[in-house]
């Protein structure tokens, strides 16, 4: 006889349905796994077997073959085990058939029959919902699966299943779970940060406009510290933003304690990071870096270090805000819409500024080393601050009255008047950093004192058309941080100050 059970292959983060197949038949003993399984998958024999000889189940000694349809599909993971084990456990009738049939399942075993976490539990419940049908998951992922809204089986191990399934000790439907206030209040504070005004003021700026930003400064003078309280000053991820997140941080396995994640996502890889694993893809397609920044904050520290490759295939996504990644058999597509805050040394050895300190090649090493940065990447970043060394008198002071929940608040009234302002145009932007070409000249027309000193500006700094445009966007920001309806001199020239202090090409 033949049992069935369901359960899914992923491509990037959309969920393909797979049917597992077991049938028992007659012939020679063997255990064959059919249906483009790679290795993890055609290890899952192994496990399935030890996992039911805990349980004191014996293989019977026929022919058993598992099919994974469809057939033409490669299949990728550990996460096959579960739903093998269930179809075997149907076709040596311990379990009716007709009963798992109405299940999709997903999970690892291990040899003693306990059911491990594995990747992508949440998009896998959201697919069970569409098809109408239960979610067998492992027990500690229950919580993420909850939030489907289907009927969700979370075993700690084969035999709780077993036993739930025939009725004789039932389970616990799982409750919905997320990040709590504790994980939120765990976030770094802005108050943490002494001096340092004027980077302080570009964070929220940025924050503000959603604008991307690069800090330029020597090291020790706090750029880390900055980008890291980028997030908490960023309005709260809503419902639906909370899932696409937390979709791709299942897919990636990262979804911790099957909570569903309510902070907007920081990721700091470091400049080795591979074009894999900043971009995704690789052996085992997984959302990279960027994707698991979707929504939230891309850190790239000491930006010159990183591959010239891995910058320039950044370029793309922070336009578009997906990324596609070809692979073998087939090109997945991940989200990875992302404000990225980048950090850099102004010269190699750090010191540029001061003149005790710098090498022997200053200031011509500063060009050399920023020209490791293409044109295209620098305009892509709204926002250009210097973050000089902090001064030991700034050290010394009391912390700063204001923090990050006064600093959010602001944030979040501009956020809400730009989320107005674009409701009614085409394109889904919310911010002003998305905002371009004649749209932008249209919200961002300054008065008429501002368009002289922009025009003064632009023909004495020689600003290119792009360079002109980022100059209006953030000034468009910033009269909405001052809650000002136009566009004023001062926001143009506070919105000039944050140009690019580029030491060579201007
Ligand atoms: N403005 C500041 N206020 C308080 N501490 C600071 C400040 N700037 C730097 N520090 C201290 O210096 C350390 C290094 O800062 P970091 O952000 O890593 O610098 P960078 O990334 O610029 O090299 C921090 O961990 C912090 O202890
Ligand atoms: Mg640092």
């Amino acid at each position: 006889m033949v049992a069935r059970v369901s359960t899914v292959a992923f491509q990037g983060i959309e969920v393909v349905p797979v049917d597992v197949q077991v049938q028992i038949a007659g012939g020679l003993p063997g255990f064959a796994v059919v249906g483009l399984p790679d290795k993890a998958v055609a290890e899952s024999r192994e496990r399935v077997r030890a996992a039911l000889s805990a349980l004191g189940l014996a293989l019977p000694p026929r022919r058993i073959t598992v099919n994974l349809a469809p057939a033409d599909l490669a299949k990728e993971g550990s996460h096959y085990d579960l739903p093998i084990a269930l179809a075997l456990l149907g076709a040596m009738e311990v379990l009716p058939a007709v009963e798992i049939e109405g299940y999709l399942a997903l999970g690892e075993l291990s040899l003693d029959g306990r059911i491990l976490p594995v990747a992508g539990v949440l998009p896998a419940a959201i697919h069970a919902a569409e098809r109408e049908v239960g979610l067998i998951c492992p027990a500690a992922q229950g919580g993420e699966a909850a939030w489907a809204g289907v009927e969700v089986i979370a075993p700690p191990d084969l035999m709780a299943l077993i036993n739930h399934l025939k009725g004789t000790q039932v389970l616990n439907a799982p409750e919905p779970q997320a990040e709590g206030a504790e994980e939120l209040a765990a976030a770094p504070d802005l108050k943490d940060i002494k001096g340092q005004e004027s980077a302080k003021r570009a964070l929220e700026v940025a924050a503000a406009g959603g604008h991307n930003l690069l800090m330029i400064g020597p090291p020790g003078s706090g750029k880390s510290m900055l980008a890291k309280r980028l997030p908490g000053l960023l309005p709260p991820l809503a419902p639906a933003e909370a899932l696409e997140v937390s979709m791709i941080h299942s897919v990636a396995g990262q979804l911790t304690l099957g909570k569903l994640r309510r902070q907007r996502p920081f990721r700091d890889p470091h400049h080795s990071a591979s074009l894999a694993a900043l971009a995704g893809g690789g052996l085992r397609a997984r959302p990279g870096e960027i994707s698991l920044a979707h929504l939230g904050v891309l850190f790239l520290d000491e930006l010159p270090e990183f591959q010239r490759g891995v910058l320039e295939t950044l370029r793309q996504p922070l336009e578009s805000g997906s990324i596609a990644v070809a692979r073998a058999n087939a090109h997945v597509t991940y989200p990875a819409r992302v404000q990225l805050v980048a950090a850099m040394n102004p010269c190699r050895c750090g010191h540029l500024d001061d003149a005790a300190q710098a090498c022997s090649r200053a200031p011509k090493c500063a060009g050399d080393y920023q020209q490791k940065i293409s044109g295209p990447l620098f305009d892509r970043i709204d926002l250009h601050v210097e973050v000089p060394a902090v001064k030991a008198a700034d050290l010394s002071l009391p912390p700063p009255a204001e923090g990050s929940a006064e600093v959010a608040r602001r944030v979040a009234r501009a956020r809400d008047v730009q989320r107005a302002r674009y409701a009614g145009q085409p394109g889904k932007l919310a911010t002003n950093a998305e905002a371009d070409g004649e749209l932008l000249e249209a919200v961002a027309a300054p008065d008429a004192a501002g368009r002289a000193l922009l025009t003064e500006a632009a023909e004495r700094l020689r600003l290119s058309a792009r360079g002109y445009h980022r100059v209006l966007r953030v000034a468009r920001t910033l009269a909405d941080l001052a809650g000002s309806d136009g566009v004023k001199r001062l926001h143009i020239a506070e919105a000039l100050s944050y140009r690019r202090i580029a030491p060579a090409r201007g």
